[in-house]
């Protein structure tokens, strides 16, 4: 579940709100899931893996992840990226894309100290994405992460990103392939809606 941490105002906060809704009232699993997508300016090639969103704070969409990782590299070097949800159950596709750079790190801070001790010893224990010689090695280390303890203190290789979007396009799959796609572009701080077509 994504929390929403204030009242949403701007039009296409409200549609996503509006439809991430019905998707809970349909029992959509993976409704937080989001497919995030990164440019490495180095090898020049497009990454895409996903996460799960855990708050909208307004104009700012919050996942967290290894600050090492090879995705945080990208986003430090490349501020932009899309963000792309499919909710089968309403046959729905929410495509934004945003600039992105790190939380405040108190907001990481206070998001560890919410989580699980299991969770927090493998987000210390893990240099996520690096190879390592077996599954076995993981499961060591992780576990000598949690019989440390200390396991509420963020590491400061660990936190949250926040994504700040300024487009948005909602698909709707409809009968006969007349499939309805709004658009919502931020211009000057306004929101400027169209349609697509299919
Ligand atoms: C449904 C789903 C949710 C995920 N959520 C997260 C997440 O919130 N944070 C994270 O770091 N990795 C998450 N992962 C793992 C990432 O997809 C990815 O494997 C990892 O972050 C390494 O990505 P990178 O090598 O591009 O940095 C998730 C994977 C799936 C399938």
């Amino acid at each position: 579940m994504i929390k929403i941490l204030k009242k949403l105002k701007d039009k296409p906060y409200l549609k996503f709100y509006k439809y991430y809704k019905e998707a809970i009232n349909v029992d959509q699993s993976h409704v937080e899931s989001v497919a995030i997508s990164s440019y490495c300016s180095s090898s020049k090639t497009v990454n895409s893996r996903f996460v799960n969103l855990k708050y909208i704070d307004s104009n700012r969409w919050t996942f967290f992840t290894n600050y090492n990782s090879p995705k945080a590299i990208e986003f430090e070097k490349h501020k932009q990226i899309s963000a792309l949800f499919y909710w089968n159950k309403i046959n729905l596709q929410i495509r934004i894309k945003a600039d992105i750079e790190k939380s405040d790190e108190m907001f990481s801070d206070n998001h560890f100290k919410s989580r699980s001790t299991e969770k927090n010893a493998l987000a210390i224990s893990s240099k996520q994405s690096e190879e390592i010689s077996s599954y076995d090695l993981v499961k060591k280390n992780y576990n000598n992460s949690l019989n440390k303890g200390n396991l509420d203190k963020r590491p400061e290789y660990w936190g949250g990103y926040d994504f700040i979007p300024y487009s948005f396009e909602f698909w709707t799959g409809e009968k006969n392939r007349l499939n309805k796609r709004e658009l919502f572009i931020l211009h000057d701080n306004l929101w400027r809606e169209s349609f697509l077509q299919p």
